[in-house]
């Protein structure tokens, strides 16, 4: 794999702005493909989704559940996001109320006092999503000492004055109930967010309510399920596996708020949710059961990660008795994943729903244990690697340490071999350029490499600095020529890295819900879209063959890094692969410079070359342009047919552009 690339000697230095694709006098830059020469394969499991509660990716993300807050522990001492519907001079007010409990989980529940009829209202995740034609599924617990009589439920605009959907339910009663009941939005609703849902009751008297949920259809009409159009977007990612539950998200602040998986299995009634680690409450409704089915969904792999007895705050357990509650818990968790329904959480599984056991490949043991300053990893890694392997021999264990730092270091875990270790890059684009060739000569025999969290900022800054904050939060093309380069690194040596995902994978845009940039996919209430990088990854993705071809590159032009200080760079990054079967070659190539290039390609040992082929170019006139949730596809891949590929060709790359050559050849 060494060398697979080689980069001309004689690079002529070329800066940006005076690149000029007509000069002559300047050899252009070739990239002969030996075909004669397949390279390694291409890992069937290379680009997947790293998924983490952050930037309410799940509550008010991803996961359809329109109702923040609703069983109301978010804030101990009032109800949050829930207000008072007056109706007339009658005067009505709400607290949290502990006396009357509906089980050990659905302690506090929501008190009306109302000296008339009156409302609760919910203003949801920034806002609650309407759209025409539009059935949603509402339910909750309610009861009274007062009118026996219905509740009325709606969806609304947040002034009252537009009533979207409402419906009746029977009469309550002075015991705990379920209510459930279907709203559907008329043919003519304008799509809006600026809305509640309010309960409203018929008269005066006390009301208590729990449990208040309302749905939109979900992808694949599941219960408890996700919204359609971010599962869309991930779905044309065709990602090969998922990344869960985090991530920070995975280990928690402390021991009691770690991702406890059995705490979040079952009836929403039983699942008490608990504090995330980036200043908000997990529902918990997106549990273990509702991530593989997301898998499932999306025919992809889980890549399950153990929590392993570290915590973000630095509590740990060293390996010893003390830490083999945890490491059982995790035996019962794969057993749960993979168990049949002979087995305790096999069956656990079943009876939740899903008799069928999922598919798992990778266990990854903790998140991040570089920052375990203790240096207890090392024992807890084989401890559970231990007995892990003694019960799963199949599976493959991930280290989350090991390998070389982006210093060049090498850290051993010296006890036991992990099968991959998991690194993480975030740096700015211009970094991530400069060490595209990061595991070109990188070591094949040790453990695999999973880059189980990447991605470019556009900042000299990092991304938790408190500056990204009221920055865009998704990346512009900037960041995504860098994530570019990197992938075809990446790609290029997927024989070692075998898995790798970028993250942040999501951000609710909305002001205050967010607390990293960038992400790859933004979205409000309403709408969500992709970033440059995300149509990147789609287009890296999508455009994949299973044996890499070797490429050698002449005369391409560098171009010194904006950051002072750092080397100069190639202007073009390129990878490439071929399908076994078709023979079709996907020659990736990115133009970081602002003009276009025009690229000599050759393809050696080819007998046969179609004329005619097909282009994707993702391309942007300058680097800050992007996509926004008010501008969703601004810069989105172009498809285009090319009828001019030969054995050897010419093909001009637009400036600040990502391409796809896709060619027929034998
Ligand atoms: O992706 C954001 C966070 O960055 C992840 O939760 C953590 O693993 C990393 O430090």
């Amino acid at each position: 794999m060494k060398h697979l690339i080689a980069i001309s000697a004689a690079l002529t230095i070329i800066f940006p702005g005076v690149l000029h694709s007509e000069d002559a006098a300047k050899p252009l830059p070739k990239l002969e493909l030996d075909l004669t020469k397949p390279g390694a394969k291409v890992s069937p499991m290379l680009y997947g989704l790293m998924t983490e509660e952050i930037n309410h990716s799940y509550d008010g993300g991803i996961y359809a559940e329109l109702i923040q807050n609703r069983i109301f522990k978010d804030d101990p001492k009032a109800p949050a996001h829930w207000s008072v519907v007056q109706h007339g001079d009658s005067s009505a007010a709400i607290t949290l109320d502990d006396s009357e409990p509906i089980n050990a989980v659905l302690k506090t529940c929501l008190k009306l006092d109302a000296k008339a009829e009156a409302g609760v209202a919910n203003d949801g995740f920034w806002g609650i999503s309407v759209k025409p034609d539009t059935t949603y599924r509402a339910s909750f617990y309610a009861k009274s000492n007062g009118a026996l009589s219905p509740l009325t439920v709606s969806i609304e605009s947040n002034d009252g004055a537009k009533i979207f959907a409402k419906a009746q339910t029977q009469n309550i009663t002075s015991e705990w109930q379920r209510y459930e009941i279907t709203l559907t939005t008329g043919k003519d609703a304008q799509p809006s967010a600026n809305n509640r849902f309010v309960i409203t009751t018929s008269g005066a008297g006390t009301y208590w309510f729990n449990l208040v949920s309302l749905f939109p259809p979900t992808f694949n009409n599941r219960s408890n399920g996700n919204r359609v159009d971010i599962m869309q977007l991930l779905a044309d990612m065709k990602p090969k596996f998922l990344r869960l539950p985090g991530g920070n998200f995975l280990e928690g602040d402390w021991f009691h708020s770690r991702f406890d998986w059995k705490k979040t299995l079952g009836p929403l009634e039983q699942r008490p949710g608990h504090p995330g680690c980036w200043g908000y409450r997990a529902s918990d409704g997106m549990g273990l059961l509702e991530f593989l089915e997301w898998c499932e969904d999306l025919k992809m792999e889980p890549l399950l990660a153990v929590f392993a007895g570290y915590t973000l705050k630095g509590d740990y357990v060293s390996r010893g008795p003390l830490l083999q509650p945890f490491v059982d818990e995790a035996l019962e968790e794969i057993e749960y994943v993979i168990g049949d329904t002979s087995t305790k959480w096999g069956a656990q599984r079943a009876k939740d729903g899903h008799p069928a056991p999922f598919k798992l490949t990778y266990v990854e043991i903790g998140n991040e244990d570089g920052f375990d300053e203790s240096g207890s990893y090392e024992g807890r890694f084989v401890q559970f690697y231990d007995a892990i392997k003694a019960k799963y021999p199949q599976l493959q264990l991930i280290s989350t340490i090991g390998g070389r730092d982006t210093l060049g270091r090498k850290f051993a875990m010296k006890e036991r071999t992990p099968d991959a270790i998991d690194e993480h890059y975030y740096r700015n684009a211009w970094a991530f350029e400069e060490d595209a060739m990061h595991y070109d000569d990188y070591d094949r025999k040790g453990p695999k490499i999973f880059v189980g969290e990447w991605a470019s900022h556009e900042t000299s800054f990092p991304p938790w600095d408190q500056r990204s904050k009221v920055l865009a939060p998704t990346p512009n093309m900037l960041a995504a020529l860098g994530d570019a380069a990197w992938m075809t690194g990446m790609e290029r040596n997927s024989d070692i890295v075998v898995m790798n995902c970028s993250a942040p994978l999501f951000v609710n845009v909305n002001h205050g819900a967010y607390q990293w940039r960038p992400n790859l996919i933004g979205y409000d209430a309403l709408n969500s879209y992709g970033s440059p990088s995300y149509y990147a990854q789609v287009m890296f993705g999508q455009y994949l063959g299973d044996t890499i071809v070797p490429i050698a590159a002449q005369n391409v032009p560098t171009q010194p890094q904006e950051k002072p200080g750092l080397k100069e760079v190639p202007s073009l990054f390129f990878v490439a692969t071929r399908a076994d079967t078709s023979g079709t070659i996907f020659l990736k190539i990115v133009n970081t410079a602002p003009v276009a290039q025009p690229v000599q390609v050759e393809l050696k040992g080819a007998k046969q070359v179609a004329r005619e082929g097909t282009t994707i170019a993702l391309s942007a006139a300058k680097l800050e342009d992007t996509n926004s949730i008010q501008e969703p596809t601004k810069i989105v891949p172009v498809k285009s047919k090319a009828n001019d590929f030969a054995r050897t060709f010419t093909h001009t790359l637009a400036p600040y552009s990502i391409n796809v050559l896709q060619i027929s050849a034998k």
